[in-house]
């Protein structure tokens, strides 16, 4: 995804000049070459030992159901066979659950999703594997008792059956605010889930080590928690077990625990085979088997003044958690904290509900619920603007959190670093976004058929892991005699060019060119008990503990500089791969050879941990992020309202990266969170069929995405701004935030179908993801609603009205509990 940009491009030009001066230039991604000449080793790629031995699993064919008999004869004596595994061969905990201890490696009386894996197959060749494996269809190897199947969110909600308690935050008196203000609207809405597609999938590769010892390949976001968890399964302690990783074809969160059950299978088979053993996972597999973003319903409702400024909101998100917990309270915390986006709500009622189902375990996907958070209220703004006729960009304005004033979120942090009025401001002139708007009013009147919408999302992210104590991290640097470096630390590349953010880092900390850093795999026994790579957090905390580390090497050679050629350490300079000491000038590797004579230790650790962020998890309130990082998109569609097609055509961005260290990375984290959050919210449709089987599981049935979806006109721009924080150099994280970018996308479709009807005071009823069969359906709801309004003998309870419509003042079920969620936003 890191696309060449013109800014690539153009700082690429003068990058010999300014190599040393790394910081804030746009230098390729470390791997960039290797990317794309398919030299670059991914875990699958990495030699094969003598005697590696391949794995595959065997899947549940019930969504939920007992086990009744497990005979795994006809599976041995397939050909190729060596070995077959179920939960019964594990020697310590049958758990690879991150938080809590409900996910099971293999079944073990129970399947509790369609897809499951109940045992392993270890054979000669990974195709034997899989043959074998596919036999867990027979009935004559495994039977089953089926248990009674709950599939949704609305009905694990309606049998209170969630894997955590619900999350409750309340702030104010939101009834009563509803009730009292002079409009009320409720709604509710639904959104799907979304599959990572990584383009490399799920992969292990467990290499068997002397006195009871494993070095676990893994492709993973967590390399500590993979150790621990091989570990714990093996019952052996965390020093037996190495788990490396040198990078990821892409994570995205799906690799942040979900890893784990592949190291474990691995490893399982390796250690009582004693051979090397690989696990690579088909797509299909992957996706039967991994969980994805969690699909959410929705009910809301919001009292508002004319300008459409909010004086009181609900919400309840019923958020699919899966079969397990998984990280799903930290999901549904993160989507609390995430449903005020950039507006600030005085009066204010959340809740989150993790709902238990028999699909797979939903987890970490690219902004782990902020996301699903903060677009319902970007639906609710777009339907309140819609009710009071004005334009949704206006709505957004009056609710902006203010400067100094209006600036507590719900829970209980307050906003100092807030950029987005004048990012907003700068945008706006930058897209034209007025004089548009009023240009698509012309077009859609003369334009019976193709429809134009545009629209304007503005984004706020917290940064931080909502997990205080993850907030850690640490790193290695080695300065060799000859003055390269070799830096390592916690952190996992996964495209995102955090290996090359922390190389320059290092490079710059000792005024060297970038050509001589290199970063190492990620690897538990070079700095131990790491956290994932994620929440956005990879170079903040890996880059403040390698500056650390680089520090005290440059502090030490310093001060012998200043022995050696007399003057204040301080004062010694480390730039251009020169040293200047005294008026003397060396090449920095002399003096580092230097120190190497004078026995001056010339490597050192360093650590990080991020100041200021706490959090009450009973009150859900504190201090939970370290700042946050702030954007704003405009996008323009043109919707075919005969077939329900629709093309981006234009997209106009803004995005807050704080001083950037690398602006080319950085362009290429927004371009790409921006298209992935477009395919979440229009083309990528997750199906699940009755019995619970995923019927969209590979890319010919589930669509991400392509080249050919890129806008023609895509402008995409950095914010200049620097961190209020003391961040390294003043930079912003900037994984995650951009996926938000593209509600603007998927606003921009409704206004398309909006203008289908412009007489309507309600919004289009559009699901997400906004498929051509949706806007379809959205289209046809605008329609009849729009011929039951030009009947002159319409009542006022006609039938056909959607029915939690709330109409202005003196609403009288205002503050009564919205009805069942239908499939679709039904505010009006
Ligand atoms: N970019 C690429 N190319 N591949 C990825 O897998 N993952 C995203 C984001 N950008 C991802 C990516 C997610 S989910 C996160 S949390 C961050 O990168 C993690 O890396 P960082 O903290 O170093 O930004
Ligand atoms: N993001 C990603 N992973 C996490 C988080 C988060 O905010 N909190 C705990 N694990
Ligand atoms: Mo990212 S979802 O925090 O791995």
């Amino acid at each position: 995804m890191n696309k060449q940009t013109d800014a690539f491009i153009h700082h690429a030009a003068d990058r010999a000049e300014s190599e040393t001066a790394s910081i804030g230039t746009s230098l390729p991604h470390e791997s960039a070459a290797l990317h794309v000449s398919g030299e670059a080793t991914y875990t699958d790629d990495i030699p094969e030992l003598q005697g590696t031995l391949h794995a595959a699993l065997g899947l549940s064919r019930h969504a939920h159901a007992r086990i009744a008999s497990l005979d795994l004869s006809a599976v041995r004596s397939a050909p190729g066979v060596i070995a077959v595994l179920s939960a019964t061969d594990i020697p310590g905990e049958n758990n690879c659950g991150p938080v809590l201890h409900d996910d099971p490696i293999l079944a073990d009386d129970e399947v509790l999703y369609l897809g499951q894996p109940v045992f392993a197959v270890i054979a000669e060749s990974h195709e034997l594997a899989r043959r074998a494996a596919a036999l867990a269809k027979s009935d004559d190897v495994v039977r089953y008792d089926p248990l009674d199947v709950v599939l949704t969110p609305a009905e694990a909600k309606a049998k209170k059956q969630f894997v955590l308690p619900p999350l409750h935050l309340t702030r104010g008196e939101p009834a009563a605010k509803i009730a009292a203000a002079p409009h009320q609207i409720q709604g509710s809405f639904d959104v799907g889930g979304q599959e990572q597609f990584y383009l490399e999938g799920q992969v292990a590769y467990a290499v068997p080590k002397e006195m009871d010892s494993m070095l676990v390949y893994s492709s993973t976001q967590h390399p500590s928690e993979m150790q621990q968890v091989v570990a714990h399964m093996l019952d052996w302690p965390a020093h037996s077990v190495v788990c490396e990783c040198r990078r990821m074809g892409g994570g995205f969160g799906g690799k942040e625990s979900q890893s784990a059950l592949f190291a474990c299978v691995a490893a399982l088979a390796a250690k009582l085979l004693q051979r090397p053993v690989k696990l690579r996972a088909d797509r299909d597999d992957d996706f039967m088997i991994t969980g994805k973003r969690h699909d959410a319903v929705y009910e809301y409702e919001a009292g508002f003044d004319d300008t459409g400024r909010i004086l009181g909101a609900r919400v309840e998100i019923a958020l699919r958690a899966g079969y397990s917990a998984d990280l799903s309270g930290a999901v549904a915390t993160r989507a609390v904290c995430h449903f005020d986006n950039a507006y600030y709500l005085s009066d204010v009622d959340i809740v989150a509900l993790c709902c238990k189902t028999n699909t797979q375990s939903n987890t970490a996907f690219r902004g782990f619920g902020g996301p699903q958070g903060a677009l319902v209220m970007e639906v609710m703004l777009d339907s309140i603007a819609r009710q009071l006729k004005l334009d949704p960009l206006d709505v957004r304005l009056a609710n902006y959190y203010g400067v100094g004033e209006r600036d507590v979120t719900p829970y209980g942090q307050r906003v100092e670093d807030n950029v987005i009025a004048p990012l907003t401001d700068e945008l706006l002139a930058s897209s034209d976004y007025r004089a548009r708007r009023a240009a698509l009013a012309v077009y859609n009147a003369t334009s019976p058929v193709l429809k134009r919408g545009i629209a304007f999302s503005p984004v706020k992210f917290g940064i931080s892991f909502n997990v205080p104590f993850l907030n850690q991290a640490g790193a290695l640097v080695h300065v060799y005699k000859d003055g390269s470096i070799l830096v390592n630390h916690g952190g996992t590349e996964m495209g995102q060019g955090l290996n090359t953010k922390v190389a320059q880092v290092v490079a710059n900390e000792l005024g060297v060119p970038l050509s001589r850093v290199r970063a190492t795999a990620t690897d538990t026994s070079k700095v131990a008990n790491t956290s994932a790579t994620a929440a956005s957090t990879g170079s903040d905390l890996n880059g403040k503990a390698a500056e650390a580390a680089a520090r005290t090497i440059r502090e030490r050679l310093a001060a012998l500089a200043a022995r050696e050629l007399g003057g204040e350490p301080d004062a010694v300079q480390f730039k251009d791969s020169m040293v200047h000491a005294n008026g003397v000038t060396m090449p920095f590797p002399q003096l580092v050879n230097m120190a190497y004579l004078a026995r001056v230790q010339l490597w050192s650790d360093g650590f990080y941990a991020t100041p200021k962020v706490h959090w009450d998890a009973k009150t859900l309130t504190g201090h939970p992020f370290y700042y946050f990082a702030y954007g704003a998109a405009v996008s323009e569609v043109v919707v075919d309202t005969l077939t329900g097609e629709w093309k981006l055509v234009r997209a106009d961005v803004l995005h807050d990266a704080g001083q950037s260290i690398n602006p080319a990375i950085d362009i290429g984290q927004v371009e790409g969170g921006f298209i992935q959050g477009m395919g979440w919210l229009t083309t990528e449709e997750l199906w699940w069929n009755r019995d619970g089987r995923l019927m969209t599981h590979a890319p010919s049935t589930y669509k991400i995405p392509a080249v050919s979806d890129t806008p023609a006109a895509f402008h995409v721009q950095l914010y200049r701004n620097e961190n209020a924080e003391p961040t390294v150099f003043r930079s912003k994280a900037v994984g995650e935030p951009p996926l938000l970018l593209p509600f603007s996308v998927f606003l921009a479709i409704r206004d398309a179908i909006a203008a289908t009807a412009p007489q309507a005071n309600h919004a289009p009823p559009l699901r997400a993801p906004a498929t051509p069969e949706a806007i379809l359906d959205a289209l046809e709801a605008m329609q009849q609603a729009a011929s039951v309004v030009s009947m002159p003998a319409a009542g006022s309870s006609d039938p056909k009205e959607p029915e939690t419509a709330a109409t202005s003042v003196g609403n009288t079920t205002a503050g009564a509990a919205p009805k069942t969620p239908a499939s679709v936003d039904t505010a009006t």
